[in-house]
């Protein structure tokens, strides 16, 4: 695959949940070009069913990766990765990296071995979680919470709404209220979008360490392209909605390095 200074990596979501990727990643990677697309005409993803997800995205996928031409291809939705990352890999022909839930480092710092996944009702339910728990928290309790409500807050937030502590209480309470609930002491952000909530989560809920996948994914990333070209200075990213996005999101996008927004 030819990759020039200016081939883009490509960040995919069903919203503004992708940004908690892209910002460990740009601190690795600052050069880098960057296209970030939101699927929002199929927002939210957590509430669609396996066999949708599964054919509109990788069919999605390939439209952008002919559009864009970019180097590497990056899921960064945990719903999307844990539904139709096999797929995606085979049916296109560049490195894909997924985002998935977050379970073995959560598993190696809990001290009461209760552990809280937390994602949209799509992820909690996936085999791809049983098999990462089975692997790496085989002697911990993993307590499985969706919450819909929550990746609405997050794109909210994003769009410059207030968004109250007490509003992501509320959602993520009945995680704490399962049984032994209130000794998980480790929770993993298995949405994209929930890092983007940190500080909220943090004061609703003290003596919780919540975990995602973010930094990780952006070394893995930087190792990938580590031998690639890349420009000699920064350069604005664009993001890309598939439908009409809800507010003009440019001065939080950026922070995030996005200095252009357009519709596919
Ligand atoms: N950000 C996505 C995730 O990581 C999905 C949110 C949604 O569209 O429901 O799962």
């Amino acid at each position: 695959m030819f990759v020039s200074p200016e081939s883009p990596l490509l960040f995919f979501d069903s919203g503004v949940g992708g940004l908690s990727v892209l910002e460990p990643t740009r601190a690795l990677l600052p050069n880098a070009p960057i296209v970030y697309v939101a699927d929002n005409a199929g927002y939210p993803y957590g509430r669609r069913s396996e066999a949708e997800i599964a054919s509109r995205v990788p069919a999605l996928l390939g439209r952008l990766v002919e559009r864009f031409r970019p180097r590497l291809a990056v899921i960064a939705c945990n719903t999307a990765s844990t539904i139709a990352l096999d797929h995606v890999r085979s049916a296109l022909d560049l490195p894909v990296v997924g985002t998935v839930p977050a379970i073995k480092p959560a598993a190696e710092m809990s001290k009461t071995r209760i552990i809280g996944v937390l994602g949209t009702e799509a992820t909690v339910r996936q085999p791809y979680v049983d098999n990462l728990a089975a692997e790496f928290a085989s002697d911990c309790t993993i307590i499985r919470h969706g919450s819909p409500e929550l990746v609405d807050l997050a794109e909210a937030k994003l769009a410059g709404d207030a968004v109250s502590v007490d509003a992501v209480r509320a959602a993520v309470e009945p995680m704490f209220g399962a049984e032994q609930g209130d000794r998980l002491d480790v929770g993993v952000l298995a949405c994209t979008h929930f890092p983007l909530l940190r500080d909220e989560l943090t004061e609703a809920f003290p003596g919780v360490t919540w975990i995602d996948g973010g930094p990780g994914i952006a070394r893995r990333i930087a190792w990938l392209t580590r031998e690639q070209p890349s420009p000699a200075a920064p350069s604005d990213g664009v993001m890309v909605f598939t439908a009409e996005p809800r507010a003009p999101l440019l001065s939080t996008l950026a922070r995030y390095g996005i200095g252009e927004v357009r519709s596919l």
